[in-house]
């Protein structure tokens, strides 16, 4: 295993390249189910998570070709099996995704439950009430979900909690269904918008992405289609938050600033000046400390989830006091203790936690325990004085691509080096692979 160290104190200043949306990637590299016909994918992002999606599908007889820097090809002309193992489904929740497309087109699929999960409950019974109302026949057996019909027809689903890959599942899955559905209560994130424009793309009839109603007119085949995946907007949000914490000046780009807008309001009220173009955007904090900022999360288009880590270390140095409360996932304040390790002060009450910023924090020795939850720790580091050890980087790896020398490049002190206290340790287990991001 691996550890990061990184030496706090470095003011970040310059441009950072952000890649392609990882929780649209893996939605679309699973749509290539639906069709026979290759899909030819750009801005895929190089990533653990996304190695996993094509070890899932390549067990079932998907072949990639891969192109030019982030371009993939993929083919499910020759799927021998609809079948998604514990062994893959168990390192990433997202592998839930195959499920819809594999019905869909083969009428069964055999997917692994994906199990617990480090920042909440985080069930599927939604996808699978949503499958069930288009004629599904859903049983679970010995940890496995096996769906099965002759054909799906359209229905309405009306979702009672917003879920986006719930979302993504039924609009796959009614994409090939006989008839029209209507999904409402639909996840309104940006990445849903992107799955139904590659959908349409590939022939089906989706309209309503992005708003709280999507309807699909469900067609009989689908066919080969190009589709650029859009820019990552949480690995954008972290960057900005990185230059947010070390007083610096940071400037995204290729990103998507459209879909960044509750994140750029919080880094404004936290101090930041914000310039915006069309694909870049440009913080400067002009040297000074962060003021300390409320954050509510909820789904999309209100604040993010997959941010909420993040500004939780910005508040941990920040100028006064901040609550900061998550909505979506129960349990996903994993990372306030090891902050605590690091001085933060904060103190959490049920969903909330309240902290009063601190003048700086002292670098010690921490454990990544989930994707975003390791991205707050690596800006903690980079805030604090003297040394930060984090251990457990395989989480951060598996949805921030190169962020090592990206931080590098923006004047950061942070280094690889083998973690040989992991040697003795106990090797991961499901429960850590499985903290999604
Ligand atoms: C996706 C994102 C993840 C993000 C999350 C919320 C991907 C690959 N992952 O995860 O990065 O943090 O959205 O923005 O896109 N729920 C149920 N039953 C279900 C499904 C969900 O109760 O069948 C609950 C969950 O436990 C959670 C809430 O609904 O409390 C939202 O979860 P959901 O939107 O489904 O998250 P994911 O799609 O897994």
């Amino acid at each position: 295993m691996d550890k990061f160290l990184i030496e706090g104190g470095a003011t970040l200043k310059g441009d950072v390249q952000i890649a392609g949306a990882k929780n649209a990637a893996l939605p679309i590299m699973a749509a290539a189910l639906l069709t026979g016909e290759p899909l030819q994918l750009s801005n895929i992002p190089h990533l653990q998570d996304v190695a996993t999606m094509q070890a899932l599908l390549a067990q079932m007889g998907v072949k990639f070709a891969p192109g030019k820097q982030g371009e993939l090809q993929v083919d499910a002309g020759d799927v021998h099996t609809r079948f998604a193992p514990y062994e893959l489904v168990k390192t990433m929740r997202a592998s839930i995704l195959v499920l819809g497309p594999l019905l869909a087109r083969f009428g069964e699929a055999d997917v692994s439950l994906p199990g617990g999960c480090a920042i909440g409950a985080r069930p599927v019974d939604l996808h699978l009430q949503g499958l069930r109302a288009m004629g599904a026949e859903i049983s679970v057996d010995r940890g496995y979900i096996k769906a099965r019909a002759r054909r799906l027809v359209g229905g309405n689903i009306v979702f009672e909690k917003v879920t986006v890959t719930g979302t993504e599942n039924l609009m796959m899955a009614a994409a090939l269904a006989k008839g029209g559905t209507t999904i409402a209560n639909a996840a309104q994130e940006p990445e849903v918008i992107d799955l139904a424009d590659c959908l349409n793309r590939m022939g089906a009839r989706i309209h309503g992405a992005g708003s709280s109603v999507i309807t699909i007119e469900g067609v009989d085949t689908l066919r080969h289609a190009a589709h650029r995946v859009l820019p990552d907007r949480i690995e954008t949000g972290t960057y900005l938050v990185a230059g947010a914490i070390t007083g610096g000046r940071v400037r995204a780009v290729g990103t998507h600033p459209q879909s960044l807008h509750t994140v750029l309001s919080k880094l404004q009220e936290a101090g930041a000046a914000i310039e915006v173009g069309d694909d870049w955007i440009d913080l400067d904090m002009h040297g000074h400390r962060p003021r300390a900022v409320d954050v509510n999360t909820s789904p999309y288009p209100g604040f993010p989830t997959d941010m909420q880590a993040q500004f939780t270390a910005l508040d941990t140095v920040a100028e006064g006091s901040a609550m900061v409360t998550e909505n979506v996932f129960e349990n996903r304040f994993m990372h306030i203790l090891e902050l605590e390790r690091m001085g933060a002060k904060a103190r959490i009450e049920g969903n909330t936690v309240v902290i009063t910023g601190q003048p700086h924090l002292t670098g010690a020795s921490v454990m990544a325990t989930d994707l975003r939850a390791s991205a707050s720790l690596v800006l903690a580091g980079l805030a604090a004085q003297g040394t930060t050890e984090l251990r457990r980087i395989y989480h951060i790896h598996r949805g921030y691509e190169f962020i090592e020398e990206k931080l590098t490049q923006l004047g950061a002190s942070i280094r690889v080096a083998p973690d040989h206290a992991g040697d003795v340790e106990p090797k991961p287990t499901a429960m850590d692979a499985q903290r999604v991001g």
